[in-house]
């Protein structure tokens, strides 16, 4: 049947026909843009959005703020595309006092083999409290910018990075061919403000902080919302260089600035401890009039060379450190304590206080570690407290006001039961030691719903399957309805929704498009790097680092799992363990407690059967003596030994302290004694520290 000609329309059935197409296009852009499924050609949708526009063309009240001609350009995607950084964007460790940097830097001459007299720079900047970004400029044009994510793949901001006036499309002068720029977009007080008082005016919520405003702004899936918010820029360091435009950190600094990138005006060289501690209090003073929130002061070896030197522990560099401003306190009422069970089952006490604003932050929790905390401190529900709140660290409490306690209260009976399953909940003794762990442990791992939800939520966090949409509320619900038990069932909550045994839709805040939205991202981690899988195991002391160890040394999941499974103490496969360099004898039992446990086993098995493993991702340099085993002995010079063998990990070698048949290198200095008769006695390659140097510059 041919449509009704819009010219014969009378106003009810243009409204009747208008509304009909509005919801076909929306389908349409739907299938279009976030599925990438289109079910009409453009021909026919393009037939269809024209009889829509002529339509309002003809009866211009159709026309209001929903009408889809009043949407600009495309709809926007569902979710950011992601960008895998090419060097990862890292954390900084923290220190609190004056001592603190005397320390980092005696640790930074230590590791470098410096005497107490050797001079050595950094600059100290202020910490931007907003959300850092990597820009990739090539030849001069900004191509592409993303957020920090997880460190090593962030979202694909581009759009919306492209929206801040102060970061230029192209740079000035003769930048490198490649240059990625790292830095902070942040938002200033007087910005942050105006928002607050358009969003209240618009009867919007309003923005917690600048850093929460800029951060939500920046992750607008409509830059054109970008647009309307004033976000800005410092830029403090960088990704990947095709040419270094300077040999220390400052000088990179300079060059950015006149590449017309915007870096902070507060930043300085200091040339010792002192003058690092002096300009702390100069930025700390401006703190208040500065208009915009810092958090502290970043301190960084200036000379690039000595940062290559000092390398990276885990995520943060050994060349820097964030020196934080003290933290800020406030008084308040403890009104209950709660014990928190954790994933490992650890009980961890923590204050439901009377909500107060510390630092700009409404605080209504403090952690209150555990019970020897509380009975030291003799803290009471009722009490009146003094909490602190540094960063972004959970609040402590610093004190109690034993003038203010009510005579009503009673000391806290810290439960020797775990309050989730009954099951009981002891304190560890180390035998070894003879000391009592200060944590008590709900001993009812397979049964208690408390450790059931820790884990799957550890299990779909950032940095382990990083699952979007199965956030810590959604995990809580789904595992009280009993459509999640175990990490398994989240892969095949989909095929049992299909079933219609599950029906998500229309539960609790889920539409159509959320729930498509969900399996979509849980389809999406069906491919999940080795490393990242055995850290969302969550098994007890394997945090990220110790993955990457356990997957760079055993590649294959079925090795480590068959190894550890029958690790006791004193058996070979238990040797295998502990010759991984930084994996000791807790880390060791704790893998034969999970992996020769049946119950995991069987889980491991179901969710085997849903994923599959990739290799880790290499983040070290690929060089001559990647994958080989190295010794050191005898004196070295232009290496102490631990930056050699900090060394030897980044570009893939293994350290080991005696030589054996396994041994492929020996790095020998003078006054090399019995290793180096044994590397000679088994015909093991020796090489000069020069060499050892040499070979890890090879790829
Ligand atoms: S340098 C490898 N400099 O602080 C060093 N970071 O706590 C990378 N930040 O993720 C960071 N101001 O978001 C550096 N002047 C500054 C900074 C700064 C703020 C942030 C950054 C980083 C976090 C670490």
């Amino acid at each position: 049947m041919k449509p009704q000609s819009v010219d014969q329309m009378s106003p009810i059935e243009a409204r009747i026909e208008h509304a009909r197409l509005s919801e076909e296009l929306s389908k349409h852009d739907q299938y279009y843009y976030q599925e990438d499924a289109p079910v009409i050609s453009d021909a026919q949708y393009d037939a269809l959005r024209q009889r829509y526009e002529a339509l309002e063309k003809k009866f211009p009240e159709l026309v209001t703020d929903q009408s889809l001609t009043q949407k600009v350009g495309s709809t926007p995607s569902e979710k950011f595309a992601k960008i895998k950084h090419s060097a990862p964007m890292l954390s900084l460790g923290n220190v609190f006092t004056n001592e603190d940097v005397w320390d980092f830097v005696a640790r930074v001459r230590r590791f470098l083999g410096f005497a107490q007299s050797h001079k050595i720079c950094f600059t100290a900047e202020p910490k931007i409290d907003g959300l850092s970004c990597s820009l990739r400029y090539e030849r001069g044009v900004l191509i592409s910018a993303a957020t920090r994510g997880d460190g090593f793949e962030g979202e694909d901001v581009t759009a919306n990075i492209q929206t801040l006036k102060e970061i230029p499309r192209q740079l000035a002068g003769a930048a490198p061919e490649i240059l990625e720029v790292r830095g902070e977009v942040y938002m200033t007080h007087e910005d942050f403000d105006r928002l607050n008082q358009r969003q209240q005016s618009l009867g919007k919520a309003l923005f917690a902080n600048p850093r929460n405003a800029a951060a939500g702004s920046l992750r607008q899936l409509d830059a054109k919302v970008t647009t309307t918010r004033p976000l800005r820029f410092f830029a403090y360091a960088w990704g990947v260089i095709s040419k270094m435009p300077a040999a220390t950190q400052a000088g990179v600094l300079d060059a950015f600035r006149a590449y017309g990138l915007p870096v902070n005006p507060l930043t300085r060289v200091c040339c010792s401890t002192e003058e690092m501690l002096e300009h702390f209090q100069i930025i700390e003073s401006q703190r208040a009039t500065l208009g915009y929130d810092i958090d502290g002061v970043v301190y960084k070896v200036d000379p690039i060379e000595l940062q290559t030197r000092l390398g990276f522990v885990s995520r943060a560099p050994r060349w820097a450190v964030a020196h934080k401003f003290p933290a800020e306190q406030a008084t308040t009422i403890i009104r209950d304590i709660e014990i928190q069970v954790g994933r490992t089952g650890a009980l961890t006490p923590v204050a439901r206080l009377a909500p107060v604003t510390v630092g700009g932050v409404i605080v209504s929790n403090a952690t209150l570690h555990n019970e020897e905390e509380i009975s030291r401190k003799d803290i009471r529900v009722g009490d009146t407290v003094i909490i602190q709140r540094a960063g972004d660290v959970i609040p402590q409490i610093i004190d109690v006001d034993l003038s203010k306690r009510p005579t009503t209260t009673k000391p806290f009976i810290f439960p020797h039961v775990c309050p989730r399953c009954g099951s009981a909940a002891l304190r560890e003794i180390d035998e070894k030691k003879g000391v009592t762990d200060v944590v008590r442990r709900c001993t009812g791992s397979l049964v208690c719903p408390a450790q059931a939800i820790e884990r799957l939520k550890h299990f779909c966090s950032r940095n382990a399957f990083d699952i979007e949409g199965l956030g810590d509320k959604q995990i809580e619900y789904f595992y009280h309805e009993g459509l999640i038990e175990t990490a398994a069932d989240i892969f095949t909550l989909e095929e049992r929704d299909r079933k219609s045994l599950t029906k998500i839709k229309n539960r609790e805040g889920f539409g159509e498009t959320s729930v498509r939205n969900l399996f979509q991202a849980i389809n999406a981690r069906r491919k999940i790097e080795i490393n990242r899988f055995i850290y969302a195991l969550g098994i007890r002391h394997i945090g990220e680092t110790n993955a990457r160890r356990l997957a760079r040394h055993f590649i294959d999941l079925e090795a480590l799992r068959q190894t550890a499974a029958l690790a006791k103490a004193d058996t070979p496969q238990r040797a295998r363990i502990d010759i991984i360099d930084g994996v000791g004898p807790v880390v060791a039992e704790a893998l034969h407690d999970f992996f020769a446990e049946p119950h995991n086993s069987r889980a491991l098995d179901a969710l085997l059967k849903e994923v599959n493993l990739e290799p880790m991702l290499a983040v070290a340099t690929t060089s001559a003596v990647s994958g080989k085993t190295v010794v050191f002995t005898g004196a070295l010079e232009k290496l102490t030994r631990e930056e050699a063998k900090a060394q030897a990990e980044r570009f893939g070698a293994k350290v080991a302290g005696s030589v054996s048949k396994k041994t492929d290198l020996l790095v020998a200095g003078p006054g090399a004694g019995s290793k180096l008769a044994a590397a000679q006695a088994l015909g093991i390659e020796i090489i000069s520290e020069d060499e050892w140097f040499k070979r890890t510059q090879q790829n």
